[in-house]
């Protein structure tokens, strides 16, 4: 392997960062919405710390970016590579979804990685949400192939079937198809820092690759589980800047750093270069509104084990239905459906689609009376084999003779790279804008149309990075300066057309 494998830079016993602060921090913060432009003034100062990498693109900030902020993410990429001499940059991809919320063919995954890695990704952090290797091979051989390092993601729950046991095998199975690396990604908070402790422990000697640990801090409980890790061995921990940490996002970098200072884990960074990057992203969010419900601490989280984000997500829902009343019922509900569907992990798209399903038998008052579309899905195996056994009920009652597919669901995917191309012939200024429409059609047909001046721009947000307005992209066309601040509280409800929507354009076989 050449620069790309870290396996030897890393010192015993020290201590590695990968700072989220300009991908998962503000997905799980802001709503994704931080812009470009509220990057690039930290970038110099970002690139001198010392991290071991910095996770910048991927999850949801590639549908953001065109959806709300009239960006090009293939664009932020190449502009945030350009800054960052020094530092590995990194993206969390779901997998054979990449990054959106179904499965593409193999074809546009090999090229949509070819291009990440062309325009700038040192490292790929692939996950699946059902735990399912057959969707996450294709996806790290062909890191592999780029040159890239290909992290192997083992989704991290609580269920009865899922135990260190359980995540140990995971992480042997993806060593042996290729990866360079074992992320254990704990995007509820629910790791507990003696089940931590012991999986660390577990998976540095039995798998015998580099450890990275992610949580969020949901429960309060994840800078605890990274102290554990720490002395279990692990090697590069996920934090956030201090300014954007906490509550649904990562553990505080500054606090890390300060925590393990002086000892065998020394992360020897500088604190006080540390906080500037801080103070910057403490302008930055001036121009958002946090919703409380995504700071602080949630316990329900342990209770429902349901992801912080999601209990949001559903309140909201239940909110525009006027139903608010019957949350409770809907968190009691979450984990019926998702007991029916083999305890999938709770992570996108798994998330929402449990979520939604749930909300509707709690709204109809009667359990599948209404059976979504990706319930459906799933149940005939387009999500690929879920941990556990699915209801075998609720399969006859949906499927009716139909029978579940047992094989690869991308088996089924004619290639769609070449189709595609003639689809928006007119819009295309970059080979990467075919990747952009296939994953995103509809969305990104309209931001084509925006870039092209065939549709207005999208109002923006103001910024205020150093204290004043950064509003190039958009011209005031509204004297209503008073909508300025988003309001989160409706962003922050499941937007259905990133599930139903888009994905109603490209299908699966009829069966
Ligand atoms: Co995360």
């Amino acid at each position: 392997m050449g620069s790309h494998n870290r396996t030897k830079d890393l010192k015993a016993g020290k201590i590695a960062i990968t700072d989220t602060s300009l991908r998962d921090a503000h997905q799980s913060l802001l709503a994704t919405r931080m812009r470009l432009v509220e990057m690039l003034p930290v970038v110099e100062l970002m690139d001198k710390i010392g991290y071991h990498s910095l996770e910048v693109w991927g999850g949801a900030t590639f549908d953001a970016c065109m959806r709300f902020l009239d960006e090009d993410p293939w664009e932020r990429l190449r502009e945030l590579r350009k800054g960052f001499k020094n530092t590995k940059l990194q993206m969390l991809l779901r997998g054979q979804n990449i990054v959106g919320y179904r499965h593409y063919p193999d074809d546009v995954l090999v090229e949509f990685i070819k291009r990440a890695v062309g325009n700038g990704i040192d490292i790929i952090r692939i996950f699946d949400a059902l735990n399912d290797l057959r969707n996450m091979e294709l996806a790290i051989r062909a890191t592999r192939q780029e040159g890239a390092h290909a992290q192997g993601t083992i989704s991290y729950t609580i269920s009865p079937l899922h135990d260190n046991d359980h995540f140990v095998n995971f992480g042997i199975a993806l060593k042996n198809a290729g990866a360079d690396s074992i992320c254990i990604k704990d995007m509820a908070g629910l790791i507990s820092p003696y089940d931590a402790y012991e999986l660390v422990g577990r998976l540095k000697e039995e798998v015998g690759l580099p450890v990275q640990l992610h949580c969020h801090y949901t429960s309060g409980m994840a800078s605890m589980a990274y102290l554990k890790a720490a002395e279990a061995g692990v090697d590069v921990i996920d934090t956030a800047t201090a300014s954007l940490a906490m509550g649904t996002s990562q553990p505080a970098t500054d606090s890390m750093v300060a925590a393990f200072q002086g000892t065998d884990y020394d992360t020897g960074l500088d604190l006080h270069l540390l906080s500037q990057v801080s103070a910057h992203f403490k302008e930055v969010s001036c121009g958002y509104e946090i919703p409380r419900n995504v700071m602080g601490v949630d316990t329900n989280v342990l209770s429902y084990q349901i992801p912080g984000g999601m209990i949001s997500n559903l309140s909201s829902q239940l909110a525009q239905q006027k139903a608010t009343h019957l949350l409770d019922d809907v968190l009691k509900e979450v984990p019926r459906v998702r007991a029916d569907l083999g305890y999938p992990p709770l992570v996108t798209p798994s998330s929402q689609i449990v979520g939604t399903q749930a909300v509707a038998n709690v709204l109809t008052g009667e359990r599948y009376k209404m059976v979504l579309t990706e319930v459906k899905n799933y149940l005939r195996g387009l999500y690929g084999k879920p941990p556990g056994e699915m209801n075998a009920d609720l399969i006859s009652k949906v499927l009716k003779e139909e029978k579940p597919i047992t094989g690869r669901p991308a088996d089924l995917l004619e290639p769609q790279l070449e189709k595609a191309r003639g689809e928006i012939a007119g819009y295309i200024e970059q080979e990467e804008d075919l990747l952009s429409y296939i994953i995103f059609p509809n969305v990104a047909l309209d931001f084509f149309k925006r870039r092209k001046g065939e549709l207005p721009p999208l109002e923006l947000n103001s910024s205020c990075v150093n204290g004043r307005a950064v509003n190039e992209v958009k011209e005031k066309k509204n004297s209503d300066s008073n909508g300025q601040k988003l309001k989160f509280e409706a962003l922050y409800s499941i937007d259905e057309t990133l599930i139903w929507h888009d994905s109603g354009n490209i299908v699966y076989p009829v069966m």
